[in-house]
């Protein structure tokens, strides 16, 4: 998408052929930075601390990862040792394990000699699928707003509430749940997006906001707990978000304070879509609450909050009184029978095991393995 006009996407190639370049997302909103990440170690570390983030985008950082690991060395274990660092790195988004999953299984059988090339090549392919994926998910997200749009006044405005980011700096481009926006905008539609701010870490007031801004979509920001008033007051028409891991059974897992959306979602008659590229479902897991790893992370991101000073400096200061214990779940579980659709690159899908099994048949085959 662009920056300042200018198409860029949030994981690229550097033009040395090897090394590869991400935007460090930790400095987003005041500091547009692009580290280059040259060693396995450096892309497992970017993962691990969040200079990239967003399940599409840590699984295609993976594979890079992957692909600077058999640079340095392209033995087994040098294969198996990236394999155990980089899965390691979060436990949530299932898109990690995908990816690495992809590159073992191809890389595995070649000899030492061909790895190397190999493993750029399919990082390089996972990164451009992302794209084409998410372009069908904008497609397919479009024709949800156009309905919606066809029940209100002419032309009026469509609001569209988002929680975290599910924008392009959570993919390599488009983002998921931004996607369909983004199409809308493009295509003159009036559509208006309420971006939760998403404590802990503001993903939403740091990098949605600043993907829509730059990119010309209207939007407001809001504290996470407005969503529920909005919605009893008319001002939502439906609710989008991505998601880090569906089950078999379409069970949604995503940023801590996704399902209390969907229940304020219900309740008010909000239609609650889950826009989700194939790597993220999870067909080895079928109930989400019990069977999901959900990632805890530190206390100093809920007791600490940190942004830009009047000074031009960036400033962290502590929120919560020292000695107070805070606990940090980072995400949740919305079951199946709050979700509206899926929203995946093959169509909008009923949140059920037939739907999902029907429209990915392959991905059943891969888990089974
Ligand atoms: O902790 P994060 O910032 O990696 O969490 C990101 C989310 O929860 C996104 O909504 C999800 O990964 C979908 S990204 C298209």
């Amino acid at each position: 998408m662009k920056v300042q006009g200018r198409h860029i996407r949030s994981i690229w190639l550097d033009d040395d052929g090897w090394s590869v370049n991400a935007i460090d997302q930790r400095r987003l909103p005041h500091h547009f930075v692009v580290e280059r990440l040259t060693t396995c170690d450096s892309a497992a570390e970017a993962i691990r601390s969040m200079l990239v983030r967003g399940a599409p985008l840590i699984g295609a950082t993976a594979a890079y990862g992957m692909a600077l690991a058999m640079r340095a060395d392209s033995t087994d274990r040098a294969l198996d040792h990236a394999y155990r660092m980089l899965i390691a790195t979060r436990p949530t988004a299932i898109n990690l394990k995908w990816a690495l999953d992809e590159m073992l299984s191809l890389l595995r059988p070649l000899s030492a000699a061909d790895r190397m090339a190999a493993a750029y090549s399919r990082a390089a392919d996972i990164a451009e699928e992302d794209v084409v994926i998410n372009k069908g998910i904008g497609r397919h997200g479009l024709a949800v707003i156009e309905k919606i749009a066809a029940t209100k006044k002419r032309g009026e405005r469509v609001n569209v509430l988002t929680h975290c980011n599910a924008g392009w700096l959570a993919t390599v481009d488009w983002g998921t749940a931004t996607a369909p926006i983004y199409l809308a905008h493009e295509q003159g539609r009036d559509v208006h997006v309420w971006v939760d701010e998403t404590r802990p870490r503001n993903q939403g007031a740091s990098l949605t906001a600043w993907e829509l801004g730059h990119h010309g979509v209207p939007h407001t920001v809001v504290p996470d707990n407005t969503g529920g008033h909005l919605m009893q007051h008319g001002l939502v028409d439906l609710v989008i978000v991505g998601t880090d891991r569906v089950t078999a059974n379409g069970d949604v897992c995503n940023k801590i304070g996704t399902y209390l959306k969907a229940l304020a979602a219900r309740d008010n008659g909000v239609p609650f879509y889950v826009a989700l590229p194939s790597p993220t479902i999870d067909f080895s897991v079928d109930d989400g609450l019990t069977q999901i790893p959900i990632e805890q992370r530190a206390a100093d991101e809920v007791s600490t909050i940190t942004g830009l000073t009047a000074a031009g400096t960036i400033e962290t200061v502590r929120i919560v009184p020292e000695g107070s214990p805070v606990a940090n779940y980072a995400f949740d579980v919305t079951p199946a029978r709050l979700v509206t659709g899926l929203i995946t690159e093959r169509g909008v899908l009923k949140p059920d095991r037939a739907a999902l099994s029907a429209a990915f048949p392959e991905r059943i085959a891969t888990a089974a393995e």
